[in-house]
């Protein structure tokens, strides 16, 4: 049988199935294998099964001669180095589309929570503040009106567009290309980035993070945007350069952030971000239901095993490998 490594306990259902095929060792802790570990157990691996937290670069790959695929349980993968992995014509798979409905309700709980103070308001109860009803206390955005700024229409992108439908916001949405279709159905207008930083009451991110996106959002950037706005930001951590991102919030330009990943992962606790009134980070859940997790593993275990066959992956990000 082919042995495989699994960097961490993932459901229940996919290992059950994954350990019928081959035979797996999986990483028991709760914290990703060290870098060192990592690379050892794959040396002597047929497949592999990481996660976003497991740094798998141009080193691990070349130490690892039998390696035959690499399958992240993420629809990310800017952790893994896809030219290394191809260049031994090792197929990488992912997990898109499983995940969308998950992180799209999760980047609303974001903008909810943050346009309406929400975590705040509960700060506030914790510390014995709450007197009264209050006509001037914990005023926030009316969202209904504003305008959504969607930096990515791709398949979470476009589902945070569908639900800002129902909350009565204008849409715009910027990225590489126009994408006409999706754009009608929700409305939304495609506009180049400056101007939609400039005219967006909430900025969400939808992009992957890339040489060309790392730190899109600088001071330059969030200069551009409109005073009091919201950023939020369910993405990568590396496309906020969150020095700028403090700075922009203590002059009170802009008006809040929900991070829902951040850079590096997990921030210190003594990060100064951390301890900011109008900031909202939760540590990086945005796929984070039980039924989505369960889709991601089961996928991330198809691609692996067929891999393994010599199949096609399902969802391969490097599908070039096979035509070499
Ligand atoms: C989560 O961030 C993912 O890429 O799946």
């Amino acid at each position: 049988m082919n042995n495989v490594f699994v960097t961490r306990p993932i459901p229940q259902n996919a290992l059950d199935h994954l350990r019928r095929e081959a035979t797996v060792e999986v990483w028991p802790g709760p914290l990703p294998p060290p870098y060192e570990e990592l690379r050892r157990r794959v040396a002597t691996c047929d497949g592999l099964l990481c996660l976003l937290t497991d740094r798998v670069d141009a080193t691990l790959i070349a130490s690892a001669p039998k390696l035959r695929v690499i399958s992240q349980m993420a629809v990310g993968y800017d952790n893994i180095d896809v030219a290394a992995a191809t260049s031994r014509g090792i197929p990488v798979g992912h997990t898109p589309g499983v995940l969308t409905e998950a992180t799209a309700d999760l980047t609303w709980a974001l903008i909810l929570a943050t346009a309406r103070r929400v975590v705040e308001g509960m700060r506030f109860i914790d510390a014995g503040q709450w007197q009264t009803w209050d006509p001037l206390g914990l005023l926030g955005m009316e969202l209904h009106g504003a305008t959504l700024g969607i930096l990515g229409l791709g398949r979470i992108g476009a589902a945070v567009a569908r639900r800002a439908v129902g909350f009565g916001m204008r849409l715009l949405y910027t990225g590489p290309r126009e994408k006409p279709d999706v754009a009608a159905g929700v409305g939304a207008i495609y506009t180049d980035v400056d101007t939609l930083l400039h005219e967006s009451d909430v900025v969400s991110i939808h992009c992957p993070l890339t040489p060309a996106t790392r730190h899109l959002i600088n001071a330059h950037a969030l200069a551009r945007m409109k005073p009091g706005a919201i950023l939020v930001n369910t993405a990568r951590g590396g496309i906020v350069d969150h020095a700028a991102l403090l700075d922009a919030l203590r002059s009170g330009h802009l008006g809040g952030a929900g991070l829902d990943v951040t850079e590096p992962e997990p921030l210190p606790a003594d990060h100064p971000l951390m301890g900011e009134d109008r900031v909202i980070i939760t540590p990086h859940i945005g796929s984070a239901t039980v039924r989505t997790r369960a889709r991601m593993a089961d996928m991330a275990v198809s691609n692996l095993l067929a891999g393994l066959r010599g199949d096609p992956l399902p969802h391969c990000v490097n599908p070039d490998v096979y035509t070499r």
